[in-house]
């Protein structure tokens, strides 16, 4: 069978074949985990929520006191050039920025250039089963660090607790610290309540501040729908008439069960498929 042909990806400048690409052993974004990263959909070949990703990417980098080493309308002008040279139509691309490399040490230079790499990953988003079907979430104490609104690539506690879901059967983790639900291992979480209000936690150190959420959230708001930005419990999740989950790879998807039990009647809702609509069409709208 002839191999794939590989990817084009970029790496510090270069755009090159993937197996062409190679970084340092002395890379802090492998000896510390000292680096962020983003992941943008790609819808019909175009960036979904580009400027939101790009605004989060600033704010991780410089969260951590680090610097970009070119701007984000030059990542984007990158991203662009992926997305056509790999002839991606839908799918991601996934960014990361580590501090660069040099002999280990806790540390570091301030002089040291970043790590900048890109690839594109082909995936099918839109039409997926589990628009109709629902996701299973499972739920799993979040064992994370305290600064979580970072997008850090340390994602060895999510790594942990989709394997507990997966184990279970399900789909997604809830992560759970003290009774309320934070969110999805790699998703924001939502509730509906009987009363059609959207439940989700305000932005914070607690959770990332999901680039997906602000965009349904805004939409939601000038609907006129009801949000309330509160912490939820794992008791009134399981009593809602809805749950559902966002992110730029899934865009917004139900949630039918929770630890086996089904929410609601245990089918996609009336609020998640108005908002996935209005989502939907607001993507392509705004899609660079
Ligand atoms: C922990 C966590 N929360 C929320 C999200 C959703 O963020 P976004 O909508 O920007 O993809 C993600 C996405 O990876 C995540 O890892």
């Amino acid at each position: 069978m002839p191999a794939a042909t590989p990817r084009i990806v970029y790496l510090n400048g270069a755009f090159l074949p993937e197996n062409e690409a190679h970084i340092s052993i002395f890379d802090r974004g492998f000896l510390f985990g000292d680096g962020i990263y983003e992941v943008t959909a790609v819808l019909d070949g175009k960036l979904i929520d580009s400027p939101l990703h790009m605004a989060r990417l600033e704010r991780s980098v410089r969260e951590i006191g680090g610097t970009l080493p070119i701007s984000t309308d030059e990542i984007v002008a990158i991203e662009k050039r992926l997305v056509a040279e790999n002839a991606l139509t839908e799918g991601v691309v996934y960014l990361q920025y580590t501090r660069g490399a040099e002999d280990r040490n806790f540390l570091y230079s301030e002089d040291l250039a970043p790590t900048l790499l890109l690839f594109t990953q082909a995936k099918t988003l839109e039409h997926v089963a589990a628009v109709e079907k629902g996701l299973k979430v499972k739920i799993v104490a979040d064992q994370r660090w305290e600064r979580r609104d970072i997008k850090s690539v340390c994602l060895l506690p999510q790594v942990l607790a989709k394997r507990i879901a997966k184990a279970e059967g399900c789909d997604e983790a809830w992560m759970v610290e003290d009774g309320y639900v934070t969110e999805g291992a790699s998703s924001t979480a939502y509730i509906i309540t009987h009363d059609d209000k959207i439940v989700t936690r305000g932005n914070g150190h607690a959770t990332l501040p999901g680039c997906t959420r602000l965009a349904i959230l805004d939409l939601a708001r000038e609907q006129g729908l009801t949000i309330e930005e509160r912490p939820f419990s794992v008791d009134e999740a399981m009593s809602a008439q809805e749950a559902c989950l966002t992110s730029a790879s899934n865009f917004i998807v139900p949630i039918t069960s929770i630890d086996g039990k089904p929410v609601g009647d245990g089918k996609a809702g009336p609020m998640f498929k108005r908002l996935r609509t209005l989502y939907m069409e607001n993507a392509r709208r705004t899609a660079v």
